[in-house]
Protein backbone atom coordinates (compact mmCIF):
# COMPACT_ATOMS: atom_id res chain seq x y z
CA UNK A 1 0.00 0.00 0.00
CA UNK A 2 2.67 2.30 0.47
CA UNK A 3 4.31 1.77 -1.97
CA UNK A 4 1.32 2.44 -4.38
CA UNK A 5 0.92 5.63 -2.70
CA UNK A 6 4.42 7.11 -3.15
CA UNK A 7 3.81 6.10 -7.07
CA UNK A 8 0.83 8.02 -6.61
CA UNK A 9 2.56 10.90 -5.54
CA UNK A 10 4.97 10.47 -8.04
CA UNK A 11 2.81 10.65 -11.07
CA UNK A 12 0.88 13.76 -9.50
CA UNK A 13 4.54 15.29 -9.28
CA UNK A 14 5.27 14.38 -12.97
CA UNK A 15 2.02 15.21 -14.07
CA UNK A 16 2.40 18.96 -12.58
CA UNK A 17 5.67 19.72 -13.53
CA UNK A 18 4.05 20.03 -17.52
CA UNK A 19 0.91 21.37 -16.20
CA UNK A 20 1.33 25.00 -17.01
CA UNK A 21 -2.04 26.21 -17.35
CA UNK A 22 -4.86 26.73 -14.90
CA UNK A 23 -6.74 24.12 -17.23
CA UNK A 24 -4.61 21.73 -16.96
CA UNK A 25 -4.46 21.94 -13.00
CA UNK A 26 -8.33 21.62 -12.47
CA UNK A 27 -8.36 18.31 -14.80
CA UNK A 28 -5.12 17.12 -12.50
CA UNK A 29 -7.62 17.81 -9.54
CA UNK A 30 -10.20 16.05 -10.86
CA UNK A 31 -8.26 13.26 -11.59
CA UNK A 32 -6.82 12.92 -8.09
CA UNK A 33 -9.28 14.45 -5.56
CA UNK A 34 -12.36 14.14 -7.23
CA UNK A 35 -15.44 12.19 -6.23
CA UNK A 36 -14.44 9.62 -8.90
CA UNK A 37 -10.64 10.39 -8.11
CA UNK A 38 -7.99 8.24 -7.32
CA UNK A 39 -7.86 8.99 -4.25
CA UNK A 40 -11.52 8.65 -3.78
CA UNK A 41 -10.87 5.08 -5.19
CA UNK A 42 -8.42 4.47 -2.19
CA UNK A 43 -10.63 5.03 0.89
CA UNK A 44 -13.36 2.92 -1.83
CA UNK A 45 -10.73 -0.13 -0.78
CA UNK A 46 -11.27 0.02 2.91
CA UNK A 47 -14.59 -2.22 2.40
CA UNK A 48 -12.33 -4.84 2.06
CA UNK A 49 -9.93 -4.28 5.49
CA UNK A 50 -10.04 -5.55 8.59
CA UNK A 51 -12.47 -2.76 11.09
CA UNK A 52 -8.74 -2.29 13.22
CA UNK A 53 -7.21 -1.56 9.75
CA UNK A 54 -9.12 0.99 8.84
CA UNK A 55 -8.55 4.27 10.82
CA UNK A 56 -4.65 3.60 9.66
CA UNK A 57 -5.69 3.61 6.00
CA UNK A 58 -7.79 6.55 6.69
CA UNK A 59 -5.18 8.47 7.94
CA UNK A 60 -2.48 7.57 5.33
CA UNK A 61 -5.65 8.53 2.37
CA UNK A 62 -5.44 11.81 4.19
CA UNK A 63 -1.97 12.59 4.55
CA UNK A 64 -2.07 11.52 0.63
CA UNK A 65 -4.22 13.80 -0.13
CA UNK A 66 -3.29 17.01 1.49
CA UNK A 67 0.26 16.17 0.48
CA UNK A 68 -1.45 16.10 -3.10
CA UNK A 69 -3.31 19.49 -2.35
CA UNK A 70 -0.44 20.88 -1.19
CA UNK A 71 1.33 20.24 -5.10
CA UNK A 72 -1.60 21.28 -6.76
CA UNK A 73 -1.67 24.72 -5.03
CA UNK A 74 2.39 25.37 -4.90
CA UNK A 75 2.03 24.73 -8.67
CA UNK A 76 -1.28 26.37 -8.81
CA UNK A 77 0.19 29.67 -7.57
CA UNK A 78 3.21 29.70 -10.08
CA UNK A 79 0.64 28.63 -12.85
CA UNK A 80 -1.11 31.54 -12.21
CA UNK A 81 2.11 34.34 -11.72
CA UNK A 82 3.05 32.89 -15.23
CA UNK A 83 -0.60 33.68 -16.64
CA UNK A 84 -0.86 37.06 -14.85
CA UNK A 85 2.18 37.66 -16.48
CA UNK A 86 1.60 36.98 -20.16
CA UNK A 87 -2.03 39.28 -19.50
CA UNK A 88 0.58 41.83 -19.08
CA UNK A 89 2.64 41.20 -21.41
CA UNK A 90 -0.58 41.08 -24.15
CA UNK A 91 -2.16 43.93 -23.06
CA UNK A 92 0.62 46.07 -21.96
CA UNK A 93 0.33 50.01 -23.40
CA UNK A 94 3.41 52.07 -24.92
CA UNK A 95 2.71 55.21 -22.48
CA UNK A 96 5.43 57.14 -24.32
CA UNK A 97 3.05 57.32 -27.45
CA UNK A 98 1.96 60.91 -27.86
CA UNK A 99 -1.81 60.84 -27.12
CA UNK A 100 -4.53 61.74 -29.14
CA UNK A 101 -6.01 65.10 -28.41
CA UNK A 102 -9.63 65.62 -29.09
CA UNK A 103 -9.65 68.40 -32.00
CA UNK A 104 -11.21 71.82 -30.46
CA UNK A 105 -13.89 73.87 -32.19
CA UNK A 106 -13.35 77.38 -33.16
CA UNK A 107 -16.27 79.90 -32.79
CA UNK A 108 -17.68 81.04 -36.83
CA UNK A 109 -16.24 84.47 -37.30
CA UNK A 110 -20.06 85.78 -37.77
CA UNK A 111 -20.57 84.29 -34.82
CA UNK A 112 -17.32 85.80 -33.04
CA UNK A 113 -18.74 89.29 -34.62
CA UNK A 114 -22.23 89.08 -33.59
CA UNK A 115 -21.10 88.37 -29.51
CA UNK A 116 -17.95 91.36 -29.63
CA UNK A 117 -21.42 93.44 -30.50
CA UNK A 118 -24.08 92.12 -28.03
CA UNK A 119 -21.40 92.39 -25.76
CA UNK A 120 -20.47 96.00 -26.51
CA UNK A 121 -24.29 96.98 -26.73
CA UNK A 122 -24.88 95.66 -23.28
CA UNK A 123 -22.35 97.94 -22.00
CA UNK A 124 -25.04 100.38 -23.13
CA UNK A 125 -27.73 99.14 -22.18
CA UNK A 126 -29.12 97.22 -24.55
CA UNK A 127 -30.83 94.40 -24.02
CA UNK A 128 -31.08 91.44 -26.61
CA UNK A 129 -34.77 90.55 -28.38
CA UNK A 130 -34.61 87.85 -31.07
CA UNK A 131 -37.75 87.68 -33.20
CA UNK A 132 -39.00 85.25 -35.68
CA UNK A 133 -36.97 84.44 -38.93
CA UNK A 134 -40.49 84.06 -40.59
CA UNK A 135 -42.49 86.83 -40.87
CA UNK A 136 -45.99 88.30 -42.18
CA UNK A 137 -45.83 90.74 -45.27
CA UNK A 138 -47.43 93.01 -42.83
CA UNK A 139 -44.99 93.05 -40.21
CA UNK A 140 -42.08 92.40 -42.33
CA UNK A 141 -42.85 95.27 -44.91
CA UNK A 142 -46.03 97.39 -44.31
CA UNK A 143 -45.84 98.43 -40.10
CA UNK A 144 -42.41 99.47 -41.51
CA UNK A 145 -43.63 101.85 -43.57
CA UNK A 146 -43.18 99.67 -46.68
CA UNK A 147 -47.02 99.40 -48.36
CA UNK A 148 -47.74 96.79 -51.00
CA UNK A 149 -46.40 97.92 -54.47
CA UNK A 150 -44.20 100.31 -52.92
CA UNK A 151 -41.27 100.86 -55.16
CA UNK A 152 -38.92 100.59 -51.80
CA UNK A 153 -39.78 96.55 -51.59
CA UNK A 154 -37.40 96.15 -54.86
CA UNK A 155 -34.34 97.06 -52.20
CA UNK A 156 -34.96 93.94 -50.90
CA UNK A 157 -35.40 90.69 -53.10
CA UNK A 158 -37.79 88.50 -51.38
CA UNK A 159 -38.26 84.69 -50.93
CA UNK A 160 -42.17 84.37 -50.13
CA UNK A 161 -43.55 81.02 -48.43
CA UNK A 162 -47.14 82.46 -49.34
CA UNK A 163 -48.26 86.01 -51.01
CA UNK A 164 -48.90 87.18 -47.49
CA UNK A 165 -45.91 84.91 -45.34
CA UNK A 166 -42.30 85.39 -46.01
CA UNK A 167 -38.63 84.77 -44.68
CA UNK A 168 -37.37 88.06 -42.92
CA UNK A 169 -35.46 90.18 -45.41
CA UNK A 170 -33.76 91.96 -42.48
CA UNK A 171 -33.82 92.38 -38.58
CA UNK A 172 -36.02 95.72 -38.42
CA UNK A 173 -39.17 93.79 -37.91
CA UNK A 174 -37.90 92.96 -34.37
CA UNK A 175 -38.73 96.73 -33.72
CA UNK A 176 -42.36 96.06 -34.26
CA UNK A 177 -42.38 92.89 -32.20
CA UNK A 178 -40.68 94.98 -29.44
CA UNK A 179 -42.90 98.09 -29.72
CA UNK A 180 -46.11 96.78 -29.98
CA UNK A 181 -45.18 94.52 -26.80
CA UNK A 182 -43.93 96.78 -24.37
CA UNK A 183 -43.95 100.22 -23.99
CA UNK A 184 -40.64 103.07 -24.05
CA UNK A 185 -38.00 103.63 -22.75
CA UNK A 186 -36.74 100.82 -25.14
CA UNK A 187 -33.31 99.99 -25.37
CA UNK A 188 -33.00 96.66 -27.74
CA UNK A 189 -30.72 94.69 -30.12
CA UNK A 190 -32.25 92.12 -32.20
CA UNK A 191 -29.46 90.06 -33.50
CA UNK A 192 -30.57 87.08 -36.47
CA UNK A 193 -30.75 85.44 -39.46
CA UNK A 194 -32.08 87.04 -42.60
CA UNK A 195 -33.15 86.30 -46.25
CA UNK A 196 -32.93 87.53 -49.61
CA UNK A 197 -32.84 86.27 -53.08
CA UNK A 198 -29.20 87.59 -53.44
CA UNK A 199 -25.88 85.66 -54.74
CA UNK A 200 -23.04 87.37 -55.39
CA UNK A 201 -19.27 88.17 -53.74
CA UNK A 202 -20.86 90.55 -51.29
CA UNK A 203 -24.42 89.23 -51.15
CA UNK A 204 -25.57 85.61 -49.72
CA UNK A 205 -29.07 84.41 -49.77
CA UNK A 206 -28.89 83.77 -46.14
CA UNK A 207 -26.88 86.51 -43.91
CA UNK A 208 -26.64 87.87 -40.06
CA UNK A 209 -27.92 91.92 -39.33
CA UNK A 210 -28.69 93.32 -35.66
CA UNK A 211 -30.59 96.03 -35.32
CA UNK A 212 -30.65 98.32 -32.98
CA UNK A 213 -33.95 100.64 -31.44
CA UNK A 214 -33.94 102.96 -28.95
CA UNK A 215 -36.77 104.69 -28.18
CA UNK A 216 -37.23 107.59 -25.22
CA UNK A 217 -38.15 111.00 -24.69
CA UNK A 218 -36.11 113.69 -26.62
CA UNK A 219 -34.29 111.51 -28.55
CA UNK A 220 -32.32 113.27 -31.40
CA UNK A 221 -29.65 112.08 -34.23
CA UNK A 222 -26.86 113.21 -31.48
CA UNK A 223 -27.88 110.05 -29.89
CA UNK A 224 -27.80 108.18 -32.06
CA UNK A 225 -24.20 109.31 -33.70
CA UNK A 226 -22.88 109.25 -30.46
CA UNK A 227 -23.83 105.69 -29.28
CA UNK A 228 -22.88 104.19 -33.03
CA UNK A 229 -19.30 105.97 -32.74
CA UNK A 230 -18.93 104.35 -29.16
CA UNK A 231 -19.36 100.72 -31.14
CA UNK A 232 -17.79 101.30 -34.09
CA UNK A 233 -14.15 102.75 -32.10
CA UNK A 234 -14.65 99.27 -30.08
CA UNK A 235 -14.90 97.34 -33.28
CA UNK A 236 -12.39 99.29 -35.40
CA UNK A 237 -10.40 101.12 -32.93
CA UNK A 238 -10.35 104.28 -31.25
CA UNK A 239 -9.01 106.33 -33.90
CA UNK A 240 -11.38 106.16 -36.37
CA UNK A 241 -13.80 109.14 -37.18
CA UNK A 242 -17.68 108.55 -38.52
CA UNK A 243 -19.49 110.45 -40.31
CA UNK A 244 -23.38 110.72 -41.14
CA UNK A 245 -24.77 110.83 -44.56
CA UNK A 246 -28.00 111.69 -45.86
CA UNK A 247 -29.61 108.39 -47.11
CA UNK A 248 -33.48 106.91 -47.63
CA UNK A 249 -35.56 104.33 -45.63
CA UNK A 250 -38.82 103.97 -45.51
CA UNK A 251 -38.66 102.96 -41.99
CA UNK A 252 -36.42 106.18 -40.74
CA UNK A 253 -36.67 109.89 -41.41
CA UNK A 254 -34.35 111.53 -41.59
CA UNK A 255 -32.39 107.98 -42.66
CA UNK A 256 -28.64 108.16 -42.80
CA UNK A 257 -25.69 106.37 -43.88
CA UNK A 258 -22.84 105.75 -41.32
CA UNK A 259 -19.14 105.53 -42.73
CA UNK A 260 -16.05 104.87 -40.65
CA UNK A 261 -12.64 106.81 -41.48
CA UNK A 262 -10.59 104.26 -43.06
CA UNK A 263 -8.81 102.09 -40.56
CA UNK A 264 -6.14 101.04 -42.80
CA UNK A 265 -4.94 103.90 -43.91
CA UNK A 266 -6.18 105.89 -41.53
CA UNK A 267 -8.11 108.29 -43.95
CA UNK A 268 -5.49 109.15 -46.75
CA UNK A 269 -6.98 107.12 -48.86
CA UNK A 270 -5.97 102.93 -50.19
CA UNK A 271 -7.50 99.81 -51.97
CA UNK A 272 -9.77 99.27 -48.92
CA UNK A 273 -11.36 102.36 -49.15
CA UNK A 274 -11.41 102.79 -52.79
CA UNK A 275 -9.69 106.21 -52.52
CA UNK A 276 -12.34 108.23 -50.35
CA UNK A 277 -11.05 107.73 -47.25
CA UNK A 278 -14.20 106.52 -45.82
CA UNK A 279 -15.63 103.49 -45.74
CA UNK A 280 -19.83 102.72 -45.70
CA UNK A 281 -20.84 100.56 -42.61
CA UNK A 282 -24.17 100.66 -42.28
CA UNK A 283 -27.98 102.38 -42.48
CA UNK A 284 -29.81 104.35 -39.18
CA UNK A 285 -31.77 106.93 -38.81
CA UNK A 286 -34.66 108.63 -36.46
CA UNK A 287 -37.83 106.00 -36.28
CA UNK A 288 -40.13 107.46 -39.23
CA UNK A 289 -43.35 108.84 -37.03
CA UNK A 290 -45.69 107.02 -39.00
CA UNK A 291 -43.81 103.64 -37.78
CA UNK A 292 -43.71 104.62 -34.08
CA UNK A 293 -47.41 105.47 -34.75
CA UNK A 294 -48.31 102.04 -36.56
CA UNK A 295 -47.09 100.14 -33.65
CA UNK A 296 -49.40 102.64 -30.59
CA UNK A 297 -46.50 104.78 -30.01
CA UNK A 298 -47.48 108.52 -29.87
CA UNK A 299 -44.82 110.54 -32.02
CA UNK A 300 -45.75 113.59 -30.38
CA UNK A 301 -44.48 111.89 -27.11
CA UNK A 302 -41.95 110.05 -28.00
CA UNK A 303 -38.70 109.63 -30.45
CA UNK A 304 -36.68 106.71 -31.58
CA UNK A 305 -33.68 106.05 -33.36
CA UNK A 306 -33.25 102.54 -35.16
CA UNK A 307 -30.14 101.11 -37.23
CA UNK A 308 -29.29 97.71 -38.81
CA UNK A 309 -25.96 96.13 -38.94
CA UNK A 310 -24.80 93.14 -41.53
CA UNK A 311 -22.82 91.35 -39.42
CA UNK A 312 -20.90 89.80 -42.75
CA UNK A 313 -19.87 93.15 -44.37
CA UNK A 314 -18.21 93.89 -40.74
CA UNK A 315 -16.70 90.61 -40.32
CA UNK A 316 -15.65 91.18 -43.79
CA UNK A 317 -13.83 94.80 -43.43
CA UNK A 318 -12.34 93.58 -40.33
CA UNK A 319 -10.96 90.11 -41.26
CA UNK A 320 -10.47 91.36 -45.47
CA UNK A 321 -12.80 88.56 -46.76
CA UNK A 322 -12.92 89.14 -49.84
CA UNK A 323 -16.18 86.95 -50.38
CA UNK A 324 -18.68 86.56 -48.25
CA UNK A 325 -19.55 82.95 -50.03
CA UNK A 326 -16.27 81.90 -47.85
CA UNK A 327 -18.75 82.09 -44.75
CA UNK A 328 -20.89 79.93 -46.15
CA UNK A 329 -18.57 77.05 -47.03
CA UNK A 330 -17.63 75.12 -44.52
CA UNK A 331 -14.18 75.07 -44.93
CA UNK A 332 -12.68 74.35 -41.77
CA UNK A 333 -9.61 76.00 -43.15
CA UNK A 334 -11.16 79.16 -42.99
CA UNK A 335 -13.15 79.01 -40.18
CA UNK A 336 -10.03 77.87 -38.49
CA UNK A 337 -8.01 81.37 -39.08
CA UNK A 338 -9.77 83.86 -36.62
CA UNK A 339 -9.07 82.45 -32.95
N1 LIG B 1 -33.25 97.20 -42.55
C1 LIG B 1 -32.24 97.85 -43.35
C2 LIG B 1 -31.70 96.86 -44.38
O1 LIG B 1 -31.75 95.71 -44.15
C3 LIG B 1 -31.11 98.34 -42.51
C4 LIG B 1 -31.53 99.47 -41.65
C5 LIG B 1 -31.37 100.77 -42.12
C6 LIG B 1 -32.08 99.26 -40.43
C7 LIG B 1 -31.76 101.84 -41.37
C8 LIG B 1 -32.50 100.36 -39.65
C9 LIG B 1 -32.31 101.64 -40.14
O2 LIG B 1 -33.03 100.20 -38.45
O3 LIG B 1 -32.69 102.69 -39.38
O4 LIG B 1 -31.22 97.29 -45.38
Amino acid sequence: MAKKFSEILQEVKEKLTSADTSKILTEIKVDFLGKNGVVTGLLKGMRDLAPEERPLLGQQVNSLRSQIEELIKNREEAVKQRELQKKFQDEAIDITLPGKVGELGTLHPITMVKNDLIDAFSGLGFVVYEGPEIESDVVNFQMLNIPEDHPARDMQDTFYITDSILLRTHTSPGQVHVMTSSKPPIKVMCPGRTYRSDDDATHSPIFHQIEGLVVDKNLSLCDLKGTLEEILKHIFGKDIKTRLRPSYFPFTEPSVEVDVSCFECGGKGCKLCKGTGWIEVLGAGMVNRKVLKNCGIDPDVYTGYAFGIGLERIAMLKYHIPDIRMFFDDDLRFVKQFK
